[in-house]
């Protein structure tokens, strides 16, 4: 396959098809609860922190516009990030080892581009965020391990890391992501050790997507940080997906190779996101939130859950923000189910968006949930669940 038969199969619009299909975001008459989309929003506490950034500093911001934004980051910025993760993590890490980046996103297809040449390649774990189109830009070999529960990792991924891995010794990068999107599961401590290890051995690096991290667990300190590189972004622990903000905790002694190819190649994310990325950090910080609005989130999940416990059919439990509903044992199809819940106004995402368009293997028979964004999550649950045991 050609690169550009490998970028138009790999197109991703269909991806985000159910926020522009029926509706506008907002309004209430077309979506009642959006219980779907992984914006994460609706807090009004975070609201009042954006318009302290817009009244107080955003003529400031502008000015400074003037200026390209350069390619190793922000200083100011760079030092809180590094501070934070420093504190969490227990691994040193200073302002130089963080790369910004245009979400969390754009920081994988960089580190795919970095890592691996046109014969080389990636492996993940099916289902998942649209890695592909990642892969596909960085015009690199993608590999997939399936995983459709959080017993079936632990039970089985490192074994099939393994094998992957011995019959593809042209892999160079393993991308985890805990919580995971969609399925939900946090690898368990012998877990990590063990994909930690398979990696050491092969000479794998390790892409942890530590997007959700917070909203469970924390399992980046059962790595090697000389073998990991950490990917986070303002998307999800900021609610600022809107922002394209992400970045990038290398090892140190990788940063001879990540800093020149991002110098050559492009001059980084917007200066204006940066500097509200700076002030919002800033704020939070000083307010000593910087994990409220994954505290809201983790509220809104009980609340989900509780109100699933009523669904006919069982849920596994997850973590992180996302639930999946799984139609397997049922006669329904996920496919149906998502569209007569779009027309009782709830807005859920469908399985098929979390494979590749080019995935031949099977598929798994469900629906996803997402509580970043639905502030009546209690209300669209009951719903939800209503019309979902009436088609049961
Ligand atoms: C698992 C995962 N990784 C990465 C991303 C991309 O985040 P960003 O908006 O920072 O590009 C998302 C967004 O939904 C995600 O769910």
């Amino acid at each position: 396959m050609n690169f550009l038969e490998r970028n138009i199969k790999a197109d991703v619009t269909r991806f985000f098809q159910p926020l522009i299909d029926e509706a506008y975001f907002e309004d209430k008459t077309i979506i009642e609860y959006d219980l779907g989309i992984g914006n994460v929003g609706n807090i009004p506490e975070f609201d009042e922190i954006i318009k302290e950034i817009v009244e107080e500093s955003f003529p400031k911001l502008l000015i400074r516009c003037h200026k390209y934004p350069g390619t190793q980051g922000y200083l100011p910025l760079n030092e809180l990030l590094a501070d934070i993760y420093q504190k969490k993590s227990g691994f040193s890490i200073k302002p130089e080892d963080i790369i910004l980046t245009i979400g969390g996103s754009d920081a994988i297809t960089e580190l795919i581009q970095i890592y691996c040449s046109h014969d080389e390649g990636i492996v993940y774990a099916l289902p998942s965020f649209p890695y592909w189109g990642m892969t596909a830009k960085a015009n690199a070999k993608e590999y997939y391990i399936v995983i459709t529960s959080q017993k079936e990792f632990n039970e089985s991924f490192p074994s099939k890391l393994e094998e992957t891995l011995t019959i593809n010794p042209n892999i160079r990068l393993l991308l985890i992501n805990f919580p995971n999107n969609p399925v939900g599961y946090n690898g368990a401590e012998q877990t990590c050790k063990e994909i930690n290890e398979i990696c050491a051995k092969h000479k794998v690096k390790i892409l942890f997507d530590d997007i959700y991290g917070g909203l469970a667990e924390w399992r980046i300190k059962l790595f090697d940080p000389k073998n990991l590189f950490i990917i986070d972004s303002f998307s999800k622990r900021f609610a600022m997906p809107g922002l394209r903000l992400g970045f990038i905790i290398a090892p140190t002694n990788e940063m001879k190779n990540i800093r020149p190819f991002i110098a050559n190649q492009y001059v980084g994310p917007s200066l204006i996101s940066i500097l509200v990325g700076y002030e919002i950090v800033k704020r939070l910080a000083e307010k000593d939130k910087l994990d409220f609005v994954f505290k809201k989130i983790k509220l809104r999940k009980e609340t989900l859950n509780n109100e699933l416990k009523k669904l006919k059919i069982k849920t596994e439990e997850t973590f992180g923000m996302y639930v999946i509903i799984d139609f397997t044992d049922t006669d329904l199809n996920a496919r149906d189910v998502y569209n007569k819940l779009l027309k009782e106004k709830i807005r859920t995402v469908p399985y098929d968006l979390f494979y590749p368009p080019f995935y031949k293997g099977t598929k798994r028979n469900f629906i996803r949930l997402s509580v970043g964004m639905e502030p009546n999550v209690k209300q669209g649950s009951q719903k939800l669940v209503k019309i979902i045991n009436e088609l049961l």
